[in-house]
């Protein structure tokens, strides 16, 4: 039986380039996830696209002096050829800016306003005298209140990543004119997350297997109650009400909206596909997995709000598994894009080879606790694992068998050795497989890579380049050996590494299951050209100081 499992994955503000902690926070674990479902047969459906509203995009357009439409575009534009240049095998990469996003957040909207969920209240809300214009989330900075960090923003701090309601900041300055806002009385809709509080509790007390720090980061907020929340701001970029009860000048809040961009690309991507209601498959399916990728800083969003909204909805699947990632961090510092620190994907796509680059970055996921990469972490791992031992062994076993054989030689007379060789890979497809279904990648990843280096180890004691003279038999059924084995491991790299996993189903044929096929005898093995080439250290440290 195949489950549909959906493969939802957060959604890049397109306010600036991202960055690798991004990169291995959400996009790549997804796309090895959802790889690696395709492999075992289930209908996956992966979506996200670019998160084009809220203040992140209007203030780096005031900054520039443009409009959010030329800001969204540039950057918009600039992921879509990153996900294509690093292999990110999205279903549907689209934006929030589209009509069907907009209908369908005001559907959600006016069924949930109709349910009770949703009413109106006045709120003092900071307001620049200067300027002229309240102030939303991030046109405020000040002080957090709970780390004391001078610089955060008025929707979260960048220092503790606490969620954060703007007149809760110490010193309040005016991003737009550096003045001291005043507080005024402003009409919003609120959404009633506190009617959630023990639905929500009981949502994720009966879910098994979850990571430790995302159940114990949510259930915090369970503790102290969910608390209801604006869902609409002073701003004339978002998505429109679908009431005008509250005059013009309001937008729909961007992270009430960008949740719901699961449904809406679910919905695009069945419209696109011919076949409108297909998304039901999905969303309307008791049966159906759905499994959300986001860093840390997402977590109350996905495992409290988002699960709120869709109860307040209802008749909709909910999340399964939110397996948030902690931080990567670049020589100790958080990666943050607003602020510059870290490295660009453009930097490491310039840097690295596509599969490179995916290889460190899994090696490193932040799964359980904050993880620093650097420039040298990524190319050792490169040059000592990826190339040292994958790369290497398969031009080694390609490279003898077509120099001696010109193709896959009869394995006769296998030894207990040569049996425990290809049953140590079979027994690590399987480890492999329950680890890649629990989410831990960087496990999976290891597994293959041990498979890797046991079949290094057979080489090493059988000496097949010996025996070639001594004894052609032997030598042959050592080679066909080593290759079937490499067949197998090649299978759990193939959800990681699918640049260089193509190159080898040209040779071996397409990875079609989670399976170790024979490589059949006579099968045609020229002269391979390396999967992999080596980092330059040197060469990169100098053009990183540039
Ligand atoms: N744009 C948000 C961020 O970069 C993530 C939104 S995820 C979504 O943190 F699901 F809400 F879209
Ligand atoms: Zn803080």
């Amino acid at each position: 039986m195949t489950t549909p499992v959906l493969v939802a994955v957060a959604w890049p503000y397109a306010s600036g380039s991202r960055h690798l902690g991004h990169l291995a926070g959400a996009y790549l674990p997804a796309d090895v996830f959802a790889r690696h479902q395709r492999l075992k047969g289930n209908e996956v459906l992966m979506v996200s696209g670019s998160d084009v509203h809220g203040t992140p995009i209007t203030v780096r357009a005031d900054a520039e002096g443009v409009t959010p439409s030329d800001i969204v575009d540039r950057y918009h534009g600039e992921f879509v050829q990153q996900w294509e240049t690093i292999g990110i095998s999205w279903d549907l990469y689209t934006t929030t800016g589209t009509d069907n996003h907009a209908e369908v957040t005001q559907d959600m909207f006016l069924r949930q306003l109709e349910n009770g969920h949703i009413d109106k209240r006045t709120s003092d809300q900071f307001y620049d005298p200067e300027a002229d214009r309240f102030l939303p989330d991030r046109y405020i900075e000040g002080t957090c209140p709970h780390c004391g960090y001078g610089e955060a923003r008025g929707d979260q701090c960048d220092n503790c990543g606490r969620t954060l309601d703007a007149v809760e900041l110490g010193d309040p300055r005016s991003k737009i004119s550096g003045a001291t806002p005043e507080l005024r009385p402003t009409e919003h809709f609120y959404f009633r997350y506190s009617d959630f509080t023990d639905r929500i509790g009981e949502y994720l007390r009966a879910k098994q297997g979850w990571r430790p720090h995302v159940v114990n980061f949510a259930m915090g907020w369970i503790e102290e109650g969910l608390l209801d929340r604006a869902i609409t701001r002073d701003l004339d970029w978002g998505v429109e009400l679908p009431v005008d009860d509250l005059g013009p000048g309001k937008r729909i809040y961007v992270w009430y909206d960008a949740v719901i961009g699961y449904l809406s690309a679910s919905k695009e991507w069945a419209q696109r596909s011919g076949d409108p209601d297909r998304w039901q498959h999905w969303w309307h399916n008791d049966e159906s997995r759905h499994v959300y990728f986001v860093g840390k800083d997402n977590i109350p969003f996905h495992c409290l709000f988002w699960p709120s909204q869709l109860m307040g909805y209802g008749g909709l699947h909910l999340p399964d598994d939110v397996p948030a990632n902690q931080y990567i961090t670049f020589k100790g510092g958080k990666a943050s894009a607003s602020r510059g620190v870290g490295l660009t994907i453009a930097d490491g796509l310039r840097m690295f080879q596509p599969d490179g680059l995916r290889y460190a970055l899994a090696a490193n996921f932040p799964e359980q606790a904050d993880t620093d990469i650097s420039v040298e972490e990524i190319a050792r791992r490169i040059n000592e694992e990826l190339v040292a031992t994958w790369g290497n062994l398969v031009n080694r076993v390609l490279s003898m068998i077509a120099k001696n054989h010109g193709a896959q030689p009869e394995a006769r007379d296998r030894t207990a050795d040569d049996e425990a060789l290809l049953a140590g890979v079979d027994a690590a497809l399987v480890e492999a497989d329950g680890q890649l279904e629990r989410v831990e990648l960087r496990a999976a990843l290891r597994t293959a890579m041990d498979a890797a280096q046991s079949i290094n180890a057979y080489l090493n004691a059988t000496e097949p380049w010996k025996s070639a003279k001594t004894d052609p038999a032997r030598s042959a059924s050592v080679l066909a050996t080593a290759l079937d084995a490499i067949n197998g491991v090649r299978v759990a790299f193939t959800p990681f590494l699918p640049f260089s996993s193509a190159v080898l189903d040209g040779v071996l044929g397409p990875v079609e299951e989670w399976e170790r096929r024979e490589v059949g005898a006579g099968t045609v093995i020229d002269k391979p050209t390396p999967m992999f080439s080596k980092v330059d250290i040197e060469a990169l440290l100098g053009d990183e100081s540039d």
